[in-house]
């Protein structure tokens, strides 16, 4: 186990980027993927979440995400979502979520950026560059964008391209501290966004089951939970 880094030099000019996962909004009540219980394990992925299912079966894929965006305006961001927030009082903070729900922006983070998409907006299943708010819960089947094509969720699917990677890898090279929250790190390119960090630049993974970083020897792993880990973390960083 590699020690804790040295955070001492770390000032209001550093560069504090957040890699998030399902497991930041745990505690919020969002079920993440993989865990006992999680979202993967009651519905099959190739069903619900890929271009071959919206082909197949419209209904099912937008029934399943009408009920995770009904649910995600049931909950409220948690103690993990608003002490990095926080953070943004003391240094340069940039989030890149894997998640598609908004619990950091109704936290107050400012720059937050989505790389598998958001739950709370619609897409034109024809031209990728019409996105639009969606009042309420739900996109029901016979919603069209303007050029008259079913409204799809504008969320990125397995089997599909993830447009914001590259800019996300940019975030991650100009990271004084890359924290790593919440993600089993299983799903690529995400994941190998660790790789993307300057020599020398610690890392801090944040998760309470184990993580597989042998591919990522510099990193030091806090087994809390984002709320408890945050918060030590947040002692380190402020002291
Ligand atoms: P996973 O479900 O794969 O991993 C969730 C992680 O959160 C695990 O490592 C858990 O140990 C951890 N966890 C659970 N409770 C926690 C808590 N209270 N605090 C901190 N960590 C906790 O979710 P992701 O890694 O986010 O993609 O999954 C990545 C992508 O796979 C998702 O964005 C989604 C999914 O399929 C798409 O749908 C495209």
């Amino acid at each position: 186990m590699n020690d804790f880094p040295d955070l001492g030099k770390l000032g209001s000019q550093s560069k504090l980027v957040f890699l998030s996962g399902a497991g930041v909004s745990a505690e919020s009540g969002i079920s993440t993927f993989r865990d006992s219980g999680g979202l993967w394990e009651k519905h099959n992925i190739y069903d619900v979440a890929t271009p071959e299912a919206w082909r197949a079966n419209q209904d099912l894929v937008l029934e399943f995400y009408n009920q995770r965006r009904k649910q995600l305006l049931q909950v409220e961001p948690n103690a993990a979502h608003r002490a990095i927030a926080r953070l943004q009082d003391y240094f340069k903070v940039e989030v890149i979520t894997q998640n598609v729900d908004d619990l950091h922006e109704r936290a107050g983070s400012e720059k937050v950026m989505h790389l598998h998409g958001e739950l709370r907006k619609s897409r034109s299943s024809v031209d990728d560059s019409l996105v639009y708010d969606i009042d309420g819960w739900e996109i029901k089947k016979g919603d069209l964008c303007e050029k008259g094509s079913q409204l799809r969720p504008h969320v990125v699917w397995f089997g599909e391209m993830v447009p914001m990677i590259e800019p996300a890898q940019e975030l991650v090279s100009q990271a004084d501290l890359l924290v790593v929250v919440g993600t089993s790190l299983n799903v690529y390119p995400a994941a190998g966004l660790l790789h993307a960090v300057r020599a020398g630049t610690p890392i801090i993974a944040i998760d309470p089951a184990p993580l597989d970083l042998d591919h990522f020897p510099r990193t030091y792993h806090l087994r809390e939970k984002a709320g408890e880990g945050m918060q030590k973390l947040w002692l380190k960083l402020r002291r």
